[in-house]
């Protein structure tokens, strides 16, 4: 099978490293691949800019003439490959943009839905769209191994926090997914992904990045009042886009609906630091509490069981691992 896909967002976190899981060596497929570096650079992909098989272009999804650009070379490689499959990694992801209502509709709906559209428009075989375990919010958690894609949701509201609105924008794009494939329009899915992290996050701003910077420029961390009871799963970027490409790969699974994706090796955020500052060879590492986030859960817990019985997708790597390597990047500096 000899596949054309589309990414956008391609040089953030997943993008980028599902550039480098699809174009294994011998690899016959090609990437169209585009980002506005709104939260990243052209550094995570460099490997990559000589070889053929993937052409990068500096596009916004949001500028209708670069995206119909896009659709045109697409249009034009289509022929030679057997599946042309779009997957929208592109959004307005970090936690502090979370509450930019207008920032989060545009790129996370509007553009997911007008990217959509262009590959209907191609009849391209498959759409991936990468949305959150954000929109689990005040019910991310239960004791029975975990929320499942199929329970029923309670949000907070803006009422509560504008933070929402990320999640609310998230949870509209599944709806897309599902009505695009109900209609016979195309296959896809969408993912709910909890918590990833990378080794080479260009702006290091989520916890573990955030963690193990402040130990080694302070010896310190400070967290948010938050973390006295917070706990979380991390789902590494290695993981995050074996599970896309499962999902590309079996034909069954995408029936428009919803997979979780993440790990169940939870740690609580205070064990995170410790663990981190261990590694780092820091003893007793000095942890303080200062400002406070409203409608975060106390825990994330997602129940994978739909993704792992549908395709042959396990997480690799644990949290040890991940840690070990993502230490290692930030300690020698070059993180990209
Ligand atoms: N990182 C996580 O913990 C996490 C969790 C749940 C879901 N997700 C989802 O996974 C997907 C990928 O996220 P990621 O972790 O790779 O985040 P990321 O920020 O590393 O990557 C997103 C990329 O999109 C680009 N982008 C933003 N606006 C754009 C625009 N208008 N045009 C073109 N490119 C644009 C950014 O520059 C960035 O490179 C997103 O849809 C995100 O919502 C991520």
């Amino acid at each position: 099978m000899k596949r054309l896909y589309v990414i956008s967002g391609v040089t953030g976190m997943t993008g980028n490293e599902l550039v480098r899981q699809i174009l294994t060596d011998g690899s016959a497929d090609k990437i169209l691949g585009f980002d506005n570096f709104f939260a990243s650079s052209i550094e995570t992909v460099r490997d990559y800019l000589q070889d053929e098989r993937f052409e990068f272009f500096e596009y916004d999804l949001n500028k209708p003439d670069q995206m119909a650009d896009i659709g045109r070379r697409a249009a034009a490689l289509q022929p030679g490959y057997d599946e042309l499959v779009y997957i929208n990694c592109a959004a307005v992801v970090h936690t502090e943009h979370f509450y930019h209502v207008y920032a989060t509709f545009d790129t996370n709906v509007t553009g997911m839905n007008a990217f959509l559209r262009q590959a209907i428009s191609l009849k391209a075989q498959k759409f991936i769209n990468c949305s959150t375990s954000e929109v689990y919010s005040m019910n991310s958690w239960n004791a029975h191994g975990g929320v499942k894609e199929s329970d029923y949701i309670t949000m907070a509201v803006a009422e509560h926090s504008q933070r929402t609105s990320y999640a609310a924008g998230k949870l509209m794009t599944e709806f897309f997914m599902k009505d695009a494939v109900d209609t016979g329009k195309i296959r896809g899915c969408s993912i709910r992904f909890a918590n990833v992290y990378s080794h080479n996050e260009r702006f290091p701003k989520h916890i573990i990045p955030f963690i193990i910077n402040s130990l080694k420029d302070t010896g310190k961390v400070v967290l948010l009042e938050n973390s006295r009871v917070n706990k979380r799963t991390f789902l590494n970027n290695y993981d995050s886009c074996s599970a896309v490409l499962a999902l590309v790969q079996t034909d069954s699974a995408l029936d428009g609906t919803i997979y979780n994706v993440a790990t169940d090796e939870e740690i609580s955020i205070i064990d995170l630091a410790k663990l981190c500052a261990e590694k780092m060879g820091i003893h007793d590492p000095v942890i303080e509490f200062s400002g406070y986030r409203a409608s975060d859960p106390e825990r994330r817990l997602l129940n994978t069981d739909k993704i792992r019985t549908r395709t042959s997708w396990v997480p690799k790597v644990d949290l040890s691992t991940g840690l070990d390597a993502c230490i290692k990047n930030y300690l020698a500096g070059d993180a990209e």
